[in-house]
């Protein structure tokens, strides 16, 4: 068995994180495939918000999860996972999944940015319940990437001080620095 890549990573770990009902946040919807197991994972009584900038994406996860029968679970909302605070109650939401980067085959200049990316996950510490999980996997491999990586890396450790449980998982001794996944769970 290979090890497993950091975005099926973060669904297993997510899969256990997640209870039926829950409101849960897609942080970067791109295609969809998070927004559809999110949408699994919260039942027929839960909520997933999904956010990206992109019509494309938006259209691309929409049509993604009708085919999977989950429309009526998902929300979507074209606009950046800055504004996540303006869709949802403090303290309501259990879990938020970022997959950072691009939409796969599509313009690299519409990639996920530091500053926005800092300012959602300000935004998550006030959305996220007490034991909430935020998971974001990031990409080093380019230099904008990098930085970036750096960046949510450098914030999330800093949560440690707040009694957060932070953690990092990826591959080693790789030609390219490799994406790897942040886990943390709220105090
Ligand atoms: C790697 S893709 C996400 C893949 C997706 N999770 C999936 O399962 O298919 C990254 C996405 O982040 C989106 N993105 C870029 N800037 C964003 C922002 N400020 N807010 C939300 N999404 C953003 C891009 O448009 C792209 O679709």
């Amino acid at each position: 068995m290979n090890p497993p890549r950091p975005t099926h990573l973060a669904q297993v770990i997510l899969r256990d994180a997640i209870e039926e009902g829950d409101t849960v946040i897609d942080a970067t919807a791109g295609n969809g495939h998070d927004t559809v197991f999110l949408a699994g994972c919260v039942g027929e009584k839960g909520r997933v918000l999904a956010f990206d900038p992109q019509e494309k994406a938006i259209r691309s996860a929409r049509s993604r999860v009708d085919a999977a029968g989950l429309g009526c679970r998902v929300d979507f909302y074209q606009t950046s996972h800055s504004r996540m605070a303006e869709h949802a109650e403090a303290g309501s939401i259990s879990t938020v999944m970022f997959n950072l980067g691009y939409l796969p085959g599509d313009d690299h200049a519409m990639t996920t940015e530091s500053q926005e990316t800092l300012l959602a996950l300000a935004a998550t510490q006030g959305l996220l319940k007490s034991g909430g999980v935020l998971s974001v996997v990031c990409y080093p491999g380019h230099p904008a990437g990098a930085v970036e990586a750096a960046a949510v890396e450098a914030w999330l450790s800093s949560r440690a001080a707040y009694g957060w449980r932070t953690a990092k998982y990826g591959m080693l001794g790789t030609l390219q620095p490799a994406p790897y996944l942040l886990l943390a769970r709220k105090a």
